[in-house]
């Protein structure tokens, strides 16, 4: 550009003895040039855009957020400004309305295998009275036993899916291929079929209603078991061989493995990379504390999510009711787990 310039005025005293044609070069060149320059701005606005992940460097040293105040009162921002979506922050009406303009589908992927398609019934009814109501819902059931997938009465514009994936006599197994089924069933279906995406446990019920306030680019869930416990205190993976290891000065939250969302392109971020990790600790023989949720943890720690859903929207039916969750929207079933799992 600045050599450009230096040869301006020699350029010029060569174009007044040159012809006309000499002038329409230049025109033309000068005019080309600056198309360029454009075209450099515009790649820019555009990398800049796709690079809103809101990813943070390993290592740094900052105060745990808290998730409850020292008034008692509920938090509803991370310290990275995500929202954290409590009852009384959002109007569900005004929510909706502007979601429903955008048209969209929500893909929803749960595993029901082996015992586990017992609490598919209560799943689904329970979603269809609660879950996204008046939206476009495909479910997307994993599952080695499809004759037992029930029948279930589904809402205009809903459908059900079934996928049929191979038995296993582990569930720690079954938890570690999850991350495959979702990262494979992103890539081959959901770019095409839908907008956004949920992954959620099956043995779940809904109890209130879950709705667009909790869409967003990258979606996890606090999980209810440890929303006032010290980072130290989290039972993230402590042992530095595995790759989902989170060390004692670091964490923001302890998220739960049963709620994750986003958009699609989003969610096949994290279902690759800790399906990645996991393989990388398969190969050692090692298996973080809480396989995938330990995975999940360690990944959005380095990449925060856009929006973040309090305990409301993950809750355990076990658990004493609390002041600072309202409402329970979504909340795991107590279940023999002798009963329903295919090992101890
Ligand atoms: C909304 O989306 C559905 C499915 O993707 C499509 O069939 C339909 O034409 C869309 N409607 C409008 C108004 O864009």
């Amino acid at each position: 550009m600045m050599k450009y310039l230096h040869n301006t005025n020699t350029f010029l005293l060569v174009l007044v003895c040159l012809s006309l044609t000499g002038l329409i070069f230049w025109v033309y060149n000068s005019t080309s040039f600056r198309y360029k320059e454009i075209r450099i701005c515009t790649n820019l606005t555009k990398e800049h855009q796709e690079n809103s992940k809101l990813q943070s460097p390993q290592g740094l040293s900052y105060n745990q957020p808290s998730v409850v105040g020292p008034d008692g009162k509920v938090i509803a921002m991370t310290p990275w400004l995500a929202p954290i979506v409590w009852e009384g922050t959002f109007d569900s009406f005004l929510i909706e309305s502007i979601y429903k303009q955008q048209n969209i589908t929500i893909a929803t992927t749960v595993f029901a295998l082996g015992k586990y398609t017992q609490f598919l019934k209560d799943f689904l009814e329970t979603a269809e009275q609660n879950y996204f109501v008046g939206f476009r819902v495909h479910y997307y059931v994993f599952t080695d036993l499809p004759e037992q997938v029930p029948s279930v009465k589904l809402g205009e514009g809903r459908q059900l899916k079934v996928l049929k994936v191979a038995s296993s006599n582990r569930w720690q197994e079954i938890t570690l291929r999850r991350m495959e089924k979702l990262e494979k069933l992103i890539e081959s279906r959901l770019l095409n079929e839908a907008d956004y995406v949920f992954s959620l446990d099956v043995d779940t019920k809904f109890y209130g209603r879950w709705g667009a306030e909790s869409l967003g680019r990258l979606v996890g869930v606090l999980h209810p078991g440890y929303y006032q416990t010290p980072r130290e205190q989290f039972p993230y993976e402590r042992r530095p061989e595995s790759q989902a290891f989170i060390p004692y000065s670091e964490g923001d939250y302890y998220y739960g493995g049963a709620v994750i969302g986003g958009l699609v392109k989003d969610v096949h971020e994290v279902a690759k990379t800790c399906r990645e990790q996991l393989d990388i600790d398969a190969a050692k023989s090692i298996e973080a504390a809480w396989q995938e949720e330990s995975h999940l943890n360690k990944y959005f720690l380095y990449n925060k999510p856009s929006k973040v859903l309090s305990s409301e929207y993950l809750w355990q039916d076990f658990k004493p009711h609390t002041n600072e969750v309202k409402i329970i929207r979504f909340s795991q079933v107590i279940k023999n787990y002798a009963a329903v799992r295919p090992n101890p």
